[in-house]
């Protein structure tokens, strides 16, 4: 029997060091290449997501990607490809994983798959509703329906949790929001199970023979949410750190 696909993940509080305070390169904790960049960036709140994203995602490296437990942080890149997805390498070797990053408002998280058939995207929203105008243009017709169904307080969380799943999904995928956001549809979202996760039923546009698993979990005042595509069954959910 073939063995279920695992997504390792992580949340990590991020720090103030990324408010433009330091002085010298992280405690160590960035590479060279990372400290250059870093130093370019102008606005703190970049500097504290970007920062808090690539702590996030070197300790989950360092826990669950095999012969990297004793690599010092400072050896590890976290770089964007031109499309602006993330990927880990060393001075030596593109790491053979999928990673994804989310960051926001003072919370970090990543993901990372070792099966590089199986893809993921990790994404963290902030609860919160929009306007009417923001889900007409970003929803599909049906979602908007749906969410027409809840009372503003639980509109504004399943709004925020579908939102959040749709760009999961644009991240599994590599393209993040040059994807039109109409093209992934929440169908249905179940309650979490003891593990915190509940799953979420997706339809991508065009990839409708394509397996695709959601899931979402409350973080406080935040909502995770992690899509897997490419797993033949329902992926296993390792949390680390
Ligand atoms: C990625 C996106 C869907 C979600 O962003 P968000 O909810 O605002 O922010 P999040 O913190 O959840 O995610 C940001 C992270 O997503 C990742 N990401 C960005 N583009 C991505 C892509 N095409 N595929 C997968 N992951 C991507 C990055 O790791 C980024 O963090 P980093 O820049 O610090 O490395 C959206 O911001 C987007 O599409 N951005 C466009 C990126 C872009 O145009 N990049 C081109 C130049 S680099």
């Amino acid at each position: 029997m073939q063995k279920s696909a695992v997504i390792y993940w992580l949340m990590d509080e991020a720090g103030p060091e990324g408010a433009g305070l330091i002085s010298d390169s992280v405690d160590g904790r960035l590479s060279v290449e990372e400290w250059n960049r870093f130093r370019q960036m102008r606005f703190p709140k970049r500097r504290i997501e970007w920062l808090s994203g690539r702590l996030a995602a070197k300790k989950l490296i360092v826990t669950c990607v095999p012969d990297m437990e004793n690599v010092p942080f400072a050896q590890i890149t976290i770089a964007n490809s031109a499309a602006g997805a993330p990927y880990a390498r060393t001075a030596d070797k593109i790491l053979p994983i999928q990673l994804s990053i989310s960051h926001r408002e003072g919370l970090a998280a990543a993901a990372v798959s070792l099966n590089t058939g199986i893809s993921q995207g990790i994404d963290l929203e902030w609860v919160e509703d929009h306007p009417v105008s923001f889900y007409e243009d970003f929803f599909t017709a049906d979602e908007v329906r749906a969410l027409g169904e809840y009372a503003a307080k639980q509109r504004a969380w399943v709004g925020s949790l579908m939102w959040s799943a749709k760009e999961a999904v644009l991240k599994a995928l590599g393209q993040g929001l040059r994807m039109d956001t109409r093209a992934v549809e929440v169908l249905r979202i179940a309650e979490s199970k003891g593990d915190g996760w509940g799953e979420i039923e997706l339809r991508v546009a065009n990839m409708e023979n394509e397996n695709w698993f959601g899931f979402w979990r409350n973080q406080g005042q935040h909502v995770l949410t992690l899509a897997v595509r490419g797993a033949k069954t329902r992926p296993e959910i390792k949390q680390s750190g």
